[in-house]
């Protein structure tokens, strides 16, 4: 059958769209496209190609998959291949597999416990390293397979990177491959440091692995928290190995190698799925990326046996897991204002399926990010959705970017109340200065009024808020205690029993705690925890309304700042009539004996500062216990200090209390003085 003139063309524009991503992806280690599409891209030219052989050209990507090495680096042709892996996106696919291989291996009964070593897949780059007699002599990138870039200078950077090997025993030339890595952890901070650095940030951890093993300068690389872990044997010269893969990975961990260390036997396709699945519950927790597992053949003499077709061996693969990064467009960009009157700008998008579900918003966090990304409606976008976390737009296709699309800008005034919206020189966050005249606002301050660790109403959902707040029903907490079962009742989707239930809830909790009080009010910066120290530590909430800043910082986990808040809080007459008429509706609590009085002690009269790591305690331990003996704590060196309690690392209190000639005590002088 002959190729018609479309599928000819098709052809064509696949592998000059693959050219490009490998060229993306290799030589400017900038991708544009997530790999799942890169990987759709892939696959359909194959099957073209399969379907119509006589179209295969020996340039066509799949005939070498790869990329050219870049020029800056000097080549090392691989002597032995460094080959790539077939992949199964499903079961069917895996079980497939396991039958092409239990049929080549002539297994009767298709094989049902034929060993696998099976290992996650992971998310970096590959890369051989060669040991002559022990010692590493050359790191190499995979390259296109035959031809890689030298790293050796980079590689020898990596701290699990041996430069010699341990024991003995090892053949005179080894050459390891394995895949090089940046953890999560490293890449956060890397990134976080990058971008207050105004510097360029990686899009993923993989990318940043392969960016860094490509540095010229490897001053560079030492700088990138960098790790490596082997998994497999590439080249060997006078030596032997032993007869199975797992056993193979135990003697590259006795010579010092780091291997992964969720490597596990497993057996036949039953234990291979287990596998999967526990590694895929796992996944997030496991502090570096994959993308799926790899089972092996563990025998080696099976291994020979199965051999290679072209580019990848018949003995093991790649089983996937559902993509954490898909490509669609963005439809709108909105703002959502939230309870302190944040604007966060949120991409609305085309329903794309991924990490396991059907996204159609992701967040695009704060305004300066937005600007960074230059997010655009009409855009093509990368979203990655990783376990639980919420959805966020990765980056713009730019040479997707349709004609004639807008930069998005802040909005000056909020697109809920229409006040001005304010931004702080210094914060990322834009707020709307509405405050509860702003009904997102009032209905943010309202669900978390009710929420659970605060009066905990139970019934009265999100939606309910919503629409009273618009019918303007509900213009601060207290109107919820005059809300009519009758009202309540005749609205949709709300019988008369839930209406009651939602009235009784309502009456009930008016009788709450001080804490939960306090919490529900929504101050700043006053979570669940701090809520509970200050309710303790006053007893009263005239006490608190009453306390200074020096006297809110008495409190434990309380900090100039958050008494800032608190005290701010407190100043505003409208959140005095707020709790006033809270009051008057009947809302209540137990007053309790205030916790400050402190015992007459032998700290008495004596005020501390306390700065740097202490050996044995916190420094909140620390302030508990001079609260304890009648000492005070305040936050900063003054020259009514009377100690400074200094552990290691101590910064500019330290300095600040020498030039004050303030005491300097450590944690034992400290213990000494409270007399304990
Ligand atoms: S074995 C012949 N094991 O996946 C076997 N590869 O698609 C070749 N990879 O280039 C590789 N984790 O970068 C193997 N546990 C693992 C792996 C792994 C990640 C990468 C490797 C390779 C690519 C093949």
């Amino acid at each position: 059958m002959n190729a018609s003139a479309a599928i000819r063309k098709k052809v064509e524009s696949l592998r000059e769209q693959i050219r490009y991503h490998n060229y993306r992806y290799h030589s400017l280690d900038d991708i544009e496209i997530p790999d799942a599409e890169y990987d759709r891209l892939v696959r359909e030219l194959q099957e073209l190609e399969e379907e119509h052989p006589e179209l295969v050209t020996d340039d066509s990507p799949t005939q070498r998959v790869g990329a050219e090495p870049s020029s800056a680096l000097a080549t090392v042709q691989h002597r032995l291949p460094m080959l790539s892996l077939d992949n199964a996106f499903s079961e069917d696919e895996l079980r497939d597999f396991h039958a092409r291989v239990a049929e080549k291996l002539e297994f009767e009964d298709g094989a049902p416990d034929l060993r696998y070593s099976a290992e996650p897949k992971l998310d970096g780059a590959a890369v051989s390293l060669l040991y002559e007699d022990g010692v590493l002599v050359r790191g190499a990138t995979r390259g296109d397979g035959t031809t890689g870039e030298d790293i050796t200078h980079n590689v020898r950077t990596i701290q699990s990177v041996p430069l010699r090997l341990l024991g003995e025993g090892f053949p005179r030339t080894l050459e390891v491959r394995g895949e090089v890595f940046m953890p999560r952890a490293g890449f956060e901070a890397y990134n976080k440091k990058a971008r207050q650095a105004g510097e360029k940030t990686f899009v993923n951890p993989r990318n940043a692995a392969a960016g860094s093993l490509r540095q010229l300068d490897p001053r560079l690389t030492a700088e990138r928290p960098l790790d490596m872990y082997v998994y497999s044997v590439g080249l060997i010269d006078e030596g032997g190995l032993p007869d199975y893969h797992s056993e193979v990975i135990k003697l590259l961990q006795a010579w010092g190698l780091k291997t992964c260390p969720e490597s596990r036997v497993v057996n036949g396709v039953e234990g291979c799925l287990r596998y999967y699945e526990d590694i895929g519950a796992r996944r997030d927790a496991l502090g570096y990326d994959i993308d799926g597992v790899v089972y092996k053949v563990d025998s080696l003499a099976m291994q020979r046996e199965l051999g290679f077709i072209s580019r990848a061996p018949r003995w093991a693969i790649a089983h996937k897991f559902p993509a954490q990064e898909e490509l669609t467009t963005v439809e709108a960009v909105e703002f959502q204002v939230g309870r302190t009157g944040a604007l966060t700008p949120v991409a609305r998008l085309a329903p794309v399926f991924v990490g396991g579900v059907t996204v159609s918003n992701a967040t695009l966090h704060n305004i300066d990010e937005l600007h960074r990304k230059d997010v655009r409606v009409g855009d093509t976008v990368i979203v990655r959705r990783a376990g639980d976390v919420i959805p966020e737009v990765v980056k713009v296709v730019m040479s997707r970017r349709p004609s004639k699309t807008r930069r998005v800008h802040l909005p000056k005034l909020c697109p809920v109340c229409r006040s001005h919206v304010e931004r702080i020189d210094g914060e990322a966050v834009a707020r709307c200065t509405g405050g509860l005249y702003c009904k997102a606002q009032r209905a943010e301050a309202l669900k978390h009024f009710v929420s659970r660790k605060a009066l905990d109403v139970d019934g009265l959902g999100a939606k309910l808020i919503e629409q009273l707040v618009a019918e303007e029903r509900l213009s601060d907490p207290s109107d919820l205690f005059r809300l009519g079962r009758e009202e309540l009742s005749s609205r949709e989707r709300m019988g008369d029993k839930s209406a009651d239930n939602l009235v009784r809830a309502i009456d009930a909790s008016r009788s709450t705690t001080l804490a939960r009080f306090l919490y529900a009010l929504g101050i700043r910066e006053v979570g669940e925890a701090t809520a509970t120290n200050l309710a303790s530590y006053f007893g009263s909430l005239q006490a608190i309304q009453d306390a200074s800043l020096d006297e809110l910082t008495q409190v434990p986990d309380v900090g100039p700042i958050v008494a800032q808040r608190v005290r701010s809080f407190f100043e505003e007459q409208h959140n005095l009539d707020v709790i006033e008429r809270l009051l008057e509706s009947g809302v209540y609590w137990a007053e309790s004996k205030p916790q400050q009085v402190a015992e007459e002690g032998p700290l008495t009269g004596k005020t501390f500062v306390i700065t740097g790591t202490l050996p044995s305690m916190t420094r909140d331990e620390a302030k508990a216990l001079i609260q304890r003996q009648g000492g005070k704590v305040t936050g900063s060196v003054s020259s009514k200090t009377d100690f400074l309690v200094a552990g290691a690392n101590a910064g500019s209190k330290l300095a600040k209390a020498q030039s004050l000639k303030v005491k300097v005590l450590d944690e034992a002088d400290l213990l000494e003085l409270a007399a304990v």
